[in-house]
């Protein structure tokens, strides 16, 4: 049977990943933190969004295509920053970037990711985006800008969202430990699934490089203290002009939902606002992203990039039409990946697009600039 009728939507994926993963895998990539309701509710506020149909249209092709940041992007979406993707694929990083090269797409690197920069950057070509966690220590914050630009990183995002570790209560069920280690409850779980343990096997459990390579910096902390001192600062005003002033590409901050942080923003100079309650992992009283998206687009003309629950291409549709210029997606490319192998990476790209095309013939969009035109507003009462 082809892909095509076995997982014709991202929840076909996610179920084959589900299945495929260890238990405590599965977990990190899934879980959101507390009861979960942000992280529901990234995906429930999304498709709650009615569009309004149009008839008579005629006959056309749309076209997805955009532009960020100056250059042209094929189709408005991306690949969001993910720390130790490689726990889920084996490589998975090195496949991201290819899939999102070959696709002209943006691939975010994350500061906690399985590789460095050097060895992700030259294979994610012009779409490579560094994702910084901020680091304390000044020389290591400006060693790790130099190390993204040497590397061809074009767009920096400082991510704002983490300014203390979150729970996510299911990863501690689950037995998962930071960094991982293989204790008996976890190679159990191992045990069940043999195509991950064979991938891992061959190339033994990752670690987040780039972290790993200052470990000399700090003496005497042990690695995951060493991870939380290196990086668990919560940046203020200052350290953003600081940023500014280091990075002459474009700066994007991610985890921005309240409308009244925009003019400080906008004062710091930075080029995008990345809006995202981080999947739901970070604060579970947090709005969803769709929510908070229309009152930020009416406090900015900045490009807005968003995520959080995109399960299809009519949320792409969605996230665009409520003012987003750009929409990112984490887990569904890693549902992919452990469903299918490298190769679901450009299946993805390939079902979300066909996905838009419809809805969008649907709309009688034209053009992605159309679709605001067709949004239903909430109805009261
Ligand atoms: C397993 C996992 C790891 C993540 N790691 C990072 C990270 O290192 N840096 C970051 O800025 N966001 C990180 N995020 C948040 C995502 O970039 C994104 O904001 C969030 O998952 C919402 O998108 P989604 O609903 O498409 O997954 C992570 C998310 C997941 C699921």
């Amino acid at each position: 049977m082809s892909h095509d009728t076995s997982y014709p939507a991202i929840s076909d994926l996610k179920a084959r990943a589900r299945a495929r993963l260890p238990r405590f895998v599965w977990e990190y990539l899934d879980s959101g933190t507390g009861t979960e309701r942000a992280r529901r509710a990234g995906s429930e506020a999304l498709q709650e969004i009615e569009m309004m149909p149009s008839i008579l249209h005629g006959e056309f092709t749309p076209d997805l295509g955009t532009t960020l940041f100056d250059r042209a992007h094929p189709l408005p979406f991306g690949i969001g920053p993910v720390g130790m993707s490689g726990l889920v694929w084996p490589d998975a990083e090195r496949h991201l970037a290819r899939a999102a090269a070959a696709a002209r797409l943006p691939y975010t690197l994350s500061t906690v990711a399985a590789q460095t920069p050097e060895d992700i950057g030259p294979l994610a070509g012009k779409d490579a985006w560094f994702q910084l966690y901020p680091p304390r220590d000044e020389g290591i914050r400006l060693d790790m800008l130099k190390r993204a630009r040497d590397a061809g990183f074009k767009v920096l995002v400082l991510t704002v969202d983490v300014p203390v570790a979150s729970r996510r209560e299911r990863q501690t069920r689950s037995g998962l430990t930071q960094p991982p280690r293989l204790t008996p409850r976890l190679m159990a779980q191992v045990a069940l699934r043999p195509a991950w343990a064979l991938g891992m096997a061959r190339m033994g459990l990752p670690r987040m490089r780039m972290i790993d390579g200052y470990s000399g910096d700090t003496s005497g902390l042990p690695s995951t203290a060493h991870a939380g001192y290196l990086l668990r600062t919560s940046p203020d005003a200052a350290y953003l002009d600081w940023l500014r002033a280091h990075w002459d590409g474009p700066l994007v901050v991610k985890g921005v939902l309240d409308p009244a942080d925009v003019p400080m923003l906008e004062a710091a100079g930075v080029d995008g606002i990345w809006i995202s309650n981080h999947g739901g992992r970070q604060f579970d009283g947090a709005p969803a992203s769709a929510r908070q998206l229309p009152l930020i687009r009416k406090a900015t003309r900045l490009p807005l990039i968003f995520d959080g629950g995109i399960t299809g291409g009519l949320d792409i549709l969605r996230a665009l039409a409520l003012g987003a210029d750009f929409v990112m997606m984490a887990r569904p490319w890693h549902y992919a990946l452990a469903a299918l192998g490298p190769e679901g990476l450009p299946y993805l790209v390939r079902i979300l697009t066909a996905d838009m095309s419809a809805n969008m013939g649907q709309l009688g969009a034209r053009h992605l600039g159309d679709l605001p035109e067709r949004l239903i507003p909430p109805r009261r009462g």
